[in-house]
Formats: C-alpha cells, sequence, structure tokens
C-alpha cells in the first residue's frame, strides 16, 4: 500500500524540494497536530485544574485523557505518566529525585558509550557529586552494545542501569527486553531512554518491563518542549517532587507542605497545555498509521541508503545502522562541509557529534554526517544524496 504521507505536512508545500533527513533531531508535524494546537488556542484555550468553569474543566478532562491515552500507548494505565518538557527533563528527573537520594559512595550507575548527552551527562554529573562510579558499557565494531560486559557491570551496587533504546548517531537497536532481563536478574532498576524508538517501535511496557522510560513528543511528530515520564508503580512513592509550586500540593500551610502524590508531584506550575494537546494528536497520528509499514518504510530507506553511499569511493559508513538513522564520513571533507554543500541541493542533514562526544571520541572520529529517515522521504531522495556526495568529491578535488 502506497501512502502519500508527505502530504500530510504542510512543510513540503512551503518547500516541495526539501529532504529532510535530519528526523533524529526532530520530525516534522502533519496538519493535524499543527490544526489541532491551534484550535486550542482559538477555541478551548484556558488553564487547567484550577478552573470550574466549563473551557476549564473541558481543557482538564482533554489533559487527564491524554494522559490515560499515553499509557495506552506504553501499555499501562495513566497514573504510571508524568508530563515533562522531553526526554532530557525525564532523564533529570529520575537522576534527581530517584537516585541521588539513595546513592552514595562506593555505588554505580550503568549507562552505554552510545548514549546521547540527555542519557549521559545527568548519571555523569550525579555519580560526580555522589562519589560513585560510572560504568559505561562499550559496544563492538560494528556499534553493538556489549551485553557480556553490561552483565558484569551490574551488581548489587548498582542504583541504576539507563540505556537508550535506539543509539541517536549510528541507529544501533539495542535489545532493551534483555537490558532489563540482565539489570532484573540483578535486582537493578532500568530507565529506557526511547527518545529515538518512540514513534514507531513497539515499547509495550507488558512485554518489555522497564522500569522508567522517557521520550519526547517533538520526535514523534508532536510539538516541542512537552515530553513522557513512565514510573513503573513500585518506584512511584520513591520518587520526590524536583519543582516545588502549585499543582503538586495537597496541603500548604504556613510551616509545612503535603505533597500531591505521583504524578502530580512532578507538575508544578502551569503546564504546556496546547503542547500535551499536541502530543495527544501526535499519538493518534502514529497510531492511525500502521506502524510496522513504517519500520519497514525507514528501514529499507536506511538499507538502500547504506548500500549506495558504501558504493562510493572514499565514503564510510559507521557502525551497521539498524534503524532510520546512518553516520558517514567522506574522507578528507569536514562533515560540516558535507553538510553545508548538500544544503545548496536541498538535502537537510545534521552533522557533528550529535550530542554523543564520548562516542565520537570512543570511535576515534572528531564528528560525523547523519541521515535520519521518516515516514515522508523517499528512495529518489537517497538517490539525491549520493548524486549531491559524489558532486561535492569532485568540486573538492
Ligand atoms: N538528540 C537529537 C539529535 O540526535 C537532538 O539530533
Amino acid at each position: 500500500m502506497v501512502v502519500n504521507w508527505k502530504s500530510q505536512f504542510p512543510i513540503f508545500d512551503q518547500y516541495p524540494n526539501l529532504a529532510y533527513l535530519d528526523n533524529a533531531a526532530t520530525t516534522q508535524r502533519p496538519n493535524t497536530v499543527i490544526g489541532t494546537i491551534s484550535k486550542f488556542h482559538q477555541k478551548e484555550n484556558s488553564n487547567i485544574h484550577r478552573g470550574v468553569y466549563a473551557l476549564s474543566t473541558q481543557s482538564s478532562k482533554m489533559y487527564e485523557e491524554t494522559r490515560k491515552e499515553v499509557g495506552h500507548f506504553l501499555g499501562t494505565d495513566q497514573h504510571s505518566i508524568a508530563f515533562t518538557s522531553g526526554t532530557t527533563e525525564s532523564v533529570n528527573i529520575v537522576a534527581r529525585s530517584f537516585v541521588s537520594p539513595q546513592i552514595e559512595k562506593g555505588d554505580n550507575i550503568v549507562i552505554s558509550i552510545l548514549e546521547h548527552h540527555s542519557n549521559f551527562v545527568p548519571w555523569q554529573q550525579l555519580s560526580i557529586e555522589k562519589g560513585a562510579e560510572l560504568r559505561i558499557v562499550p559496544i563492538d565494531k560494528n556499534g553493538t552494545l556489549k551485553l557480556d560486559v553490561l552483565k558484569n557491570y551490574i551488581d548489587f551496587k548498582t542504583k541504576m542501569v539507563s540505556i537508550g533504546h535506539i543509539s541517536n548517531s549510528l541507529g544501533t537497536i539495542n535489545d532493551i527486553r534483555e537490558v532489563v532481563t540482565i539489570a532484573h536478574s540483578k535486582n537493578a532498576p532500568v530507565m529506557i531512554d526511547a527518545a529515538q524508538s518512540a514513534a514507531f517501535y513497539d515499547l509495550d511496557h507488558q512485554k518489555i518491563g522497564y522500569d522508567f522510560l522517557a521520550f519526547s513528543g517533538h520526535k514523534l511528530f508532536g510539538p516541542f518542549g512537552v515530553g513522557v515520564l513512565f514510573v513503573a508503580e513500585p518506584y512511584q512513592d520513591q520518587i520526590s517532587p524536583y519543582n516545588f509550586g502549585g499543582g503538586m500540593i495537597r496541603n500548604v500551610e504556613e510551616s509545612n507542605t503535603e505533597f500531591a502524590k505521583y504524578p502530580f508531584s512532578l507538575e508544578a506550575g502551569t503546564p504546556n497545555i496546547s503542547g500535551i494537546m499536541g502530543l495527544r494528536e501526535a499519538l493518534n497520528f502514529i497510531q492511525d498509521i500502521d506502524r510496522s509499514i513504517a519500520r519497514n518504510h525507514v528501514g529499507d530507506l536506511t538499507k538502500y541508503c547504506c548500500e549506495i553511499l558504501s558504493e562510493i569511493n572514499g565514503v564510510e559508513v559507521i557502525g551497521n545502522p539498524a534503524s532510520s538513522i546512518i553516520s558517514f564520513n567522506v574522507t578528507g571533507i569536514h562533515p560540516h562541509d558535507v553538510s553545508s554543500f548538500l544544503d545548496k541541493d536541498d538535502i537537510a542533514l545534521r552533522a557533528g557529534m550529535h550530542c554523543t562526544q564520548p562516542l565520537m571520541k570512543f570511535l576515534q572520529v572528531p564528528s560525523t554526517v547523519r541521515a535520519s529517515f521518516s515516514l515522508y522521504n523517499s528512495l529518489e531522495e537517497v538517490d539525491r544524496l549520493k548524486a549531491s556526495i559524489e558532486d561535492l568529491k569532485k568540486f573538492w578535488k
């Protein structure tokens, strides 16, 4: 079945020739999401959980229904879902509000060398502060996480194992079910950073069994500035508030405050209500598409891109990309120069270290060019990428 996904994204009306290959940084927004946000502002705008008039009651209802839908999306209930500003905030909350109070000198946190800074720096800083050890699981030459090392690194002093599902730089898909099994066999809690996988991959909590999970709205066709944190039931009472203010309290006295329970304890102040409405519409959008078709589509583009890039002399694909993301280098030409050259052919992709400086150092590459695909990309755009790189090579001689 051929679906014209591109026609649902108005950015391409504005830029019909744009080959947008930077979906790992952010996806484009479909009409439905843009329309929902706009409709909220035009016809429904009001604060939540504060007013007893019709507009406010309706906003509160839609907000809480979204929580339920996110729960459904993850195969769980609404009580496990907190709204945040994105993956970065979600990881920081778990580091600061859950791990920090219980970690001490001699304990450890396990992450991997594949992590983007959002799932690296919060753990690194906490480890430094507490005198704990940050154990960084390496990868093999294909970019695959060394699960045997992960197994050895986790012990009874491990306070958190936090692993990304899909590497934003190399496109490696980690076996998160196995990560959870290994960690749980040693009684360590697991956080999954699903920033790059939430759009097209099954994250059913019942099947995978993670304890914490984070993703961002803007990487699954939703708005910027909204994200999700899932906390499994046994840990919900152990996650303390990190922002204080309205909305997260049960009772306030002059000298003391009793806090609301999770997830409300984490949602101080007026949240990004219109963003949450947009997130809801984004979830509707991705649940309306056949996600297996979407996965196959981006997988086919990735495979084809790998094949044709390896036909170009002097182009090296890094690792063994399996999802929708490819990193590569063109010998003798800096990734920023590659990206600027491609830009003149209306090809937008990311060049640099992709917020994964430790990974680049581990791979001993200063930076890479990264192409990342989504629904609206095509084989023809991959051919254009190849042609443009070939032109660049002639130009650069
Ligand atoms: N994490 C985003 C990226 O990989 C910003 O580009």
